[in-house]
């Protein structure tokens, strides 16, 4: 019996190692609960490319690793037929304690001819579980995804501007992987692209007339903005400065590139976005059980448009209503409440047989809690035109609620910011469910002269819902900082800068929403942490809800 199975055996060997069809992977980490045993779960999702659909490789894990339970089996994503195939998978493990664990995923090969010469592919995950002491909570992993193979003319000097959001905040950077690290087998980059921390890869042309592979392995980390400790589950505790990683994950896909274009200009030979596409990188807002529609169009003058190909939830769907016009809808479950989700996307086009992609285009869909009543209102829409629901800018703010905004930055964290000065002063009454927007948000930027007085240029869409069945919750929000030089005062919320660059000395805004404060204080504070970032304070700022439904925001000191 063991003599005929072992010939058997030996040839499958040889017959895996020869397979080359790997055209790499990703993945994410979410902390879910924390149990009063001490006991965590966390959900690691990921995607894994290859040739066809039917290839297929696991994770190991090593470490905490605790009990296992797959939350998703592998579901197709997309599928570009005799090209590649990415799947989406998601394993939820229940830890014993919080101390850490890594995952692995190693075999061979990656698809033929990659010419910076790898074979094997290995892909790392360093999973941080421990109690951070600056966010009171466990880490999350920054977002990201990526499509298996992006096509790039050998002619054309180009800037791929990956996704790398961070759901608590931290700053992320991107890297090569490290050989000597294990990070992957071996991590010899693309000679053609060059990374910059800030996850922006930079293609030199080479004037190649046939089509070359490359292997991207890179590793994306989060450091945090400002030093903290890592507190296991029996105390102990570790110091991570703003130098130290505090988790890892892998991002490895295929860079195609092919022959020369007769132009590298976007929307001639390769296609352009057009509005209403998402800004890269811009943050879309959904409430859980309800279809988030993404619209996209492109164009391309010399080439035919002949899909979107995207990256991101399996059960996200994709629609064409005629050429260049696409749709991606996707329907948030529950159990992605909280959760930040990232979605990537790339037009394709077909000239005299070459195929070709637009950039690379990414959006982070930011999931809430519905609340329980069925009367939702309508579904948050990512088309800008519906979302410049504006107010007309005023020089002073308008508070018409209840409370009085009487938080202040305290004068001890004094904080410049360069930035136009912002008054945020709304208060509409379209029925869309929650704080939006991001989308074709262009702020004119004006050197105003030193007056007191303030200029704001920018609709500003803190769009806001007011809903005749549900609750309403009204959160007002007031920050002060100083500049150390003089403050001008108007007495009011709103007030000036010294002369110079003009500083955010004053901001208020006001936003109702029919989410709960109660079960969605997390999503809310997310909503107005990244609205204020996205107008010029630094993103290390940290908010908490004050009892009376205020919002506090505080400056880490420089
Ligand atoms: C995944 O597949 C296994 C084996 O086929 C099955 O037992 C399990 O129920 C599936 N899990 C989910 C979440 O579909
Ligand atoms: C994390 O620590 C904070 C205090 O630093 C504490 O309030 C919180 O309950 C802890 N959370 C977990 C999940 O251990
Ligand atoms: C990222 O860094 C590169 C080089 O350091 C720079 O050219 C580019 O503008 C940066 N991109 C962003 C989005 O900040
Ligand atoms: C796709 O778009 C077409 C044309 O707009 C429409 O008729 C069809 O119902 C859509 N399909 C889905 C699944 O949304
Ligand atoms: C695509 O959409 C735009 C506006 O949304 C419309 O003007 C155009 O006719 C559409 N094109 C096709 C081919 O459906
Ligand atoms: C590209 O277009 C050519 C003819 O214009 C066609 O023969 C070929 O099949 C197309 N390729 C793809 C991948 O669509
Ligand atoms: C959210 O809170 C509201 C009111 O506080 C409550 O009625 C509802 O059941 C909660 N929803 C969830 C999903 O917990
Ligand atoms: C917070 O961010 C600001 C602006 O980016 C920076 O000047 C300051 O040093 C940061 N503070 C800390 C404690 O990291």
């Amino acid at each position: 019996m063991l003599l005929s199975l072992l010939p058997l055996l030996l040839l499958l060997l040889v017959r895996a190692s020869q397979a080359s069809h790997f055209l790499g992977t990703m993945m994410t980490y979410y902390p879910e609960e924390t149990f009063t045993d001490g006991s965590v779960s966390v959900v690691l999702r990921y995607k894994l490319n290859f040739v066809s659909c039917s290839h297929s490789d696991a994770w190991q894990c090593n470490g905490n690793c605790g009990a296992q339970t797959q939350t998703l089996n592998l579901s197709v994503v997309e599928e570009v037929s005799g090209e590649w195939c990415q799947r989406e998978g998601a394993i939820t493990r229940l830890l014993p304690n919080n101390a850490g664990f890594e995952t692995l995923l190693a075999g061979g090969d990656w698809i033929y001819s990659i010419q910076n010469g790898i074979l094997s592919w290995r892909a790392v995950t360093a999973v941080e579980m421990r109690n951070r002491s600056d966010i009171g909570k466990h880490n999350t992993s920054p977002q990201t995804t990526i499509l298996p193979a992006l096509r790039i003319p050998s002619n054309c000097a180009k800037n791929i501007n990956l996704l790398a959001f961070d759901p608590d905040g931290d700053e992320v950077r991107c890297r090569y992987g490290n050989t000597s690290a294990s990070e992957c087998d071996p991590c010899t980059p693309p000679s053609v692209l060059s990374v910059s921390s800030n996850c922006s890869l930079s293609f030199s042309p080479t004037y190649s007339n046939t089509e070359l592979h490359y292997a991207v392995q890179l590793v994306i980390e989060d450091f945090p903005t400002q030093n903290m400790n890592l507190i296991q589950t029996d105390g102990s505790q570790e110091v991570k400065t703003t130098n130290d990683a505090i988790s890892k994950i892998p991002l490895q896909f295929v860079l195609k590139v092919g022959p020369p274009v007769p132009s590298c200009e976007d929307g001639a030979y390769l296609p352009r976005f057009l509005p209403p596409t998402p800004e890269n990188r811009a943050q879309l807002f959904a409430l859980a059980g309800q279809a988030l529609e993404i619209n996209i169009r492109a164009e391309a003058t010399q080439s035919v448009i002949t899909g979107l190909l995207y990256s991101g939830p399996y059960n996200a769907v994709k629609n064409s209503s005629g050429s260049g016009n696409f749709s991606l809808t996707w329907t948030p479950s529950a159990s992605e409440g909280g959760q930040s989700h990232p979605i990537c996307f790339v037009v394709q086009a077909n000239y005299s047989n070459t195929l070709l992609h637009s950039d690379l285009r990414c959006v982070i869909v930011t999931v809430g809690n519905s609340p329980t009543t069925t009367t939702i209102p309508t579904v948050v829409s990512t088309n800008q035109m519906t979302l410049q629901t504006t107010v007309a800018p005023t020089t002073t703010t308008t508070t018409t609620t209840t409370t009085t905004p009487n938080l202040t930055v305290s004068a001890a964290n004094q904080t410049i910011l360069q930035s136009t000065a912002v008054t945020i002063a709304t208060t509409t009454t379209t029925p869309i469910p929650t704080v939006v927007s991001t989308n074709q948000m262009t702020e004119q930027t004006t050197e105003a002269p030193t007056t007191t007085t303030t200029t704001t240029t920018t609709p500003i869409p803190i769009v806001v819902s007011t809903n005749q069945t549900t609750e309403q919750t009204t959160v007002a929000i007031t920050t002060a900082t100083t500049t150390p030089t003089t403050l001008a005062s108007t007495g009011a919320n709103v007030t000036t800068s010294a002369p110079g660059p003009q500083y955010i000395i004053a901001l208020n805004m006001m936003i109702s929403t029919t989410l709960s404060l109660g079960n969605n204080s997390d999503y809310i504070i997310t909503l107005i942490k990244n609205k204020l970032i996205e107008k010029g304070l630094p993103s290390n700022i940290s908010l908490r809800l004050l009892s009376s439904g205020l919002v506090a925001v505080t400056t880490a000191s420089p």
